[in-house]
């Protein structure tokens, strides 16, 4: 993924209008682009404000409020490692440091081709399953550093 890309207005435009341009549904919308391009990137900030009349700092508050919105791009894949209780105490610390080796980062970052993001999460609800990570939308369970190792490099055999 490139670092800079080209943001399509018609996309942008037809998510704002399957809201009817309400500003109270900032959130949702900022969400539904994060789900084109992983990230509201910055391209669609003045869109957001001139479309809905919302102020710019009420923006930055969203995306830095919750976690799975960034005004910063992010890779193809966001990795989420849960850090909840459960996890953690099933060895959430290893999963991520074998992640953080693996693919080069830190918390936070992402791999300087964009495949990859690496975050920590609270509680995504499958304790049973723990250590758990997210790869976007999937879930991965039981998770030893072996098996994790084993789920990225599913994802980078895909992108190849
Ligand atoms: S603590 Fe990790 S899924 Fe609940």
């Amino acid at each position: 993924m490139e670092n800079r890309l080209e943001i399509d207005r018609e996309k942008i435009n037809g998510i704002i209008q399957r809201y009817n341009a309400n500003p109270e549904a900032l959130l949702m919308i900022m969400q539904d682009v994060s789900d084109i391009y992983n990230y509201v990137p910055p391209e669609a900030v003045p869109i957001l404000i001139e479309k809905l009349g919302v102020k710019e700092s009420l923006i930055y508050s969203v995306a830095t409020f919750y976690k799975t919105i960034s005004l910063e791009p992010r890779g193809k894949h966001i990795v989420s490692v849960c850090t909840g209780t459960a996890c953690h105490v099933r060895g959430a610390d290893k999963i991520m440091d074998a992640l953080k080796e693996k693919l080069n980062i830190k918390e936070g970052q992402s791999t300087d081709d964009f495949l990859f993001s690496l975050e920590a999460v609270r509680c995504v609800g499958c304790c049973a399953s723990g250590p758990v990570i997210t790869v976007n939308k999937e879930t991965h369970g039981g998770l030893d550093r072996s098996s994790v190792l084993k789920v990225i490099e599913k994802y980078e055999q895909n992108a190849s």
